[in-house]
C-alpha cells in the first residue's frame, strides 16, 4: 500500500489519462457510442438519420419547425447526452445550410437551440459542430463482432454526403484510434524522465513513432472512400460554422440561439484541426510554434472537450522528454526522439498533400456548387492555411536534436543536423524575407506616388498638360469605376 502511495507521489506532476476522459486503448475516442436514446427523444434520431433525404426534398426546415421543445433533463445517462449531441448537431448544420448561402437563417429555433446548448454545456464543449461531436462520438462498427478498424467503421449520422462523408469522418476517427498508444507512451515517457530510465524512454519513443506511422497510413486511405469533389462540393459546405463568409456577407455576427441568447453566437465549423492528437504530440515532444500559429492552435482548443484541453496543458507542464533525451548522452535515445518527430513531420506532409488535393485543386475547378460560392472562395484563399500548415510542419523539424551528438551519428541524427538546420534556417529566413518584402513594397509604392505627384505638378507648371485635364481624367475614372 505504501509502495503504491510512494509511486503516486513520485509521479505527482504527470497526468493520468483516466482523469482526462482519455484511455490507453481508445485515446480520445468514445468507446462505444450509439444513438440509443429514450423513446421520448426518438424524433431527434429519426430526423438526424434522414437529413440527406430531407435536404434533397427541401423539407428539413419544415420538419424542424414542427419539433416540440423536448426536455433535455430526461436524458438519462452520459451516453444519452452524447447521442443527443450527435443528433442535434446534424440537425443544426442541415437546418442552417440546406438552402445555400443566400438562404441562411438568422435564428436557430428553440427546439434545437435550447437542448443543444444544454447538452453541450453538460459535455463541456461549444454548442456547435466540431471534431468531438462529429468524429469522436459519431461512429459504430459495421459488423459489431468485427475488429475496430477503418473498413469496419461507419458513422452514426452524416449530413448529406452519403458513404463519402461517412468515410471522411471514420478516417479521422481511425487516425484518433491509431494515436491511442502514443498518448499512453507520452505519459510513460514522462515517468521515464522522473525515473531517469533511458531504456524505458527509448521503448516509449519507439511506440510513439510506430503509432504516428499508423496514423499516417490510415490518413492516406482517405482517398479510398472519399472523393475530393464530393467532399468539396457536397458536404464540406455543411460543415461550416457561423463565422463563415456567408454570415459576414449578410452582415450577421453569428446565429441567434432562440431561448438561449438574444445576441448572435459565433462558432466556427467542424475541422479535424480541433483534434487533440497533434497538439498532444507537440506538447510531449516540445514542439513550439511561431506566435501567430500558436495562437491559431490555441483557438482550436476552444472546440475540444475541456478535459482534453486540460490534458494538453498537463503534458506541456510535465517533465520535459526533450530535455531528458538531450542530456541523456544516449545517441539511441536521440535517434528515437528524432524519429518520432520525423513521423509527426511525415503526418503533416501527408496532411498537406490531402489538403492540396481536397481543397486547393478542387477550388481551381470550375464546377463548384453555386449555392456555396463564398465558402469556395474562402477555400481558394488556401495560401493562408497552407502557410499555417507548412509553418507547423517546419517547426516540427526544428525541434529535432542533433547538435551535441558524439560519433555514433545515425541516419535520423544526420537528418537532424542537415535537414533541421537547413529548414529552420530557411523558415526563419522566409519570415524575415517576407517582412522585408512588405517594407520594400511599401517604400517602392511611396516613392512611385511621390514621383507621380512631382510629375503632375511639373507638367501642370510648365502648362504642358493643364490642370483641368487631370480633373477631367479623374472624373472619367470615377464614372468608369461606378
Ligand atoms: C480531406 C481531409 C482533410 C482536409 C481537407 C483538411 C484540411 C485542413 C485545413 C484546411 C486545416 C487548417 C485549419 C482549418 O482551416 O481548419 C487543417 C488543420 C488540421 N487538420 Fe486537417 N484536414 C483533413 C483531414 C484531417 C484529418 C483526418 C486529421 C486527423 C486528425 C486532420 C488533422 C488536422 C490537424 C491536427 C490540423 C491542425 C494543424 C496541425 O496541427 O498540423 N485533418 N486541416
Amino acid at each position: 500500500m505504501s509502495m503504491e502511495k510512494n509511486r503516486e507521489n513520485r509521479y505527482a506532476g504527470i497526468p493520468r489519462l483516466e482523469d482526462y476522459s482519455a484511455s490507453p486503448t481508445f485515446g480520445f475516442v468514445e468507446e462505444s457510442p450509439s444513438l440509443n436514446l429514450p423513446e421520448y427523444f426518438q424524433r431527434w434520431v429519426e430526423l438526424a438519420t434522414h437529413t440527406e433525404e430531407l435536404i434533397r426534398s427541401g423539407q428539413i426546415r419544415q420538419e424542424v419547425h414542427q419539433l416540440p421543445v423536448l426536455d433535455h433533463t430526461r436524458l438519462d445517462s452520459p451516453q444519452a447526452y452524447k447521442a443527443a449531441m450527435v443528433c442535434l448537431v446534424a440537425l443544426t448544420q442541415a437546418y442552417v445550410w440546406c438552402e445555400g448561402e443566400d438562404g441562411i437563417p438568422e435564428v436557430l429555433p428553440r427546439c434545437l437551440a435550447v437542448p443543444l446548448a444544454a447538452v453541450a454545456d453538460y459535455l463541456q464543449v461549444p454548442p456547435s459542430m466540431h471534431s468531438y461531436s462529429f468524429g469522436l462520438i459519431n461512429w459504430k462498427l459495421t459488423d459489431p463482432d468485427g475488429k475496430v478498424e477503418l473498413d469496419n467503421l461507419e458513422t452514426l449520422v452524416q449530413i448529406c454526403g452519403g458513404s463519402d462523408e461517412s468515410w471522411f469522418f471514420c478516417t479521422a476517427t481511425q487516425v484518433e484510434l491509431d494515436f491511442a498508444p502514443a498518448l499512453n507512451s507520452m505519459i510513460e515517457a514522462q515517468k521515464a524522465v522522473v525515473d531517469k530510465d533511458v531504456h524505458k524512454m527509448i521503448k516509449e519513443l519507439q511506440t510513439i513513432e510506430g503509432a504516428v506511422h499508423k496514423m499516417k497510413n490510415s490518413f492516406s486511405k482517405m482517398i479510398d472512400g472519399c472523393r475530393p469533389h464530393v467532399f468539396y462540393n457536397v458536404f464540406r459546405p455543411f460543415l461550416a460554422g457561423w463565422d463563415a463568409p456567408a454570415f459576414k456577407k449578410k452582415g450577421l455576427k453569428g446565429l441567434i440561439y432562440e431561448g438561449v441568447s438574444e445576441e448572435p453566437l459565433s462558432y466556427t465549423g467542424g475541422s479535424a484541426a480541433q483534434s487533440s492528437t497533434l497538439q498532444c504530440l507537440d506538447a510531449a515532444l516540445g514542439v513550439t510554434h511561431q506566435e501567430s500559429q500558436d495562437k491559431l492552435c490555441k483557438s482550436f482548443q476552444q472546440y475540444m472537450p475541456k478535459p482534453h484541453r486540460d490534458l494538453i496543458k498537463a503534458i506541456q507542464e510535465g517533465p520535459s522528454i526533450k530535455e531528458f533525451v538531450h542530456n541523456s548522452g544516449s545517441s539511441k535515445a536521440v535517434e528515437c526522439f528524432n524519429n518520432s518527430l520525423m513521423a509527426v513531420k511525415g503526418f503533416r506532409d501527408i496532411h498537406l498533400q490531402i489538403v492540396t488535393r481536397y481543397i486547393i485543386i478542387m477550388s481551381q475547378k470550375s464546377n463548384a456548387n453555386k449555392k456555396y460560392l463564398t465558402q469556395h472562395e474562402a477555400g481558394t484563399g488556401g495560401s493562408g492555411f497552407m502557410t499555417f500548415l507548412k509553418g507547423l510542419r517546419d517547426a516540427t523539424i526544428c525541434t529535432m536534436l542533433g547538435r551535441d551528438l558524439n560519433e555514433h551519428t545515425t541516419t535520423a541524427d544526420a537528418v537532424a543536423k542537415t535537414t533541421n538546420g537547413a529548414i529552420c534556417k530557411s523558415s526563419r529566413q522566409d519570415v524575415e524575407w517576407s517582412r522585408w518584402k512588405k517594407y520594400i513594397a511599401f517604400l517602392t509604392l511611396c516613392v512611385l506616388v511621390v514621383l507621380l505627384i512631382i510629375l503632375i505638378i511639373f507638367l501642370a507648371w510648365t502648362s504642358m498638360v493643364p490642370l483641368y485635364t487631370y480633373i477631367y481624367i479623374w472624373l472619367v475614372w470615377k464614372v468608369i469605376l461606378q
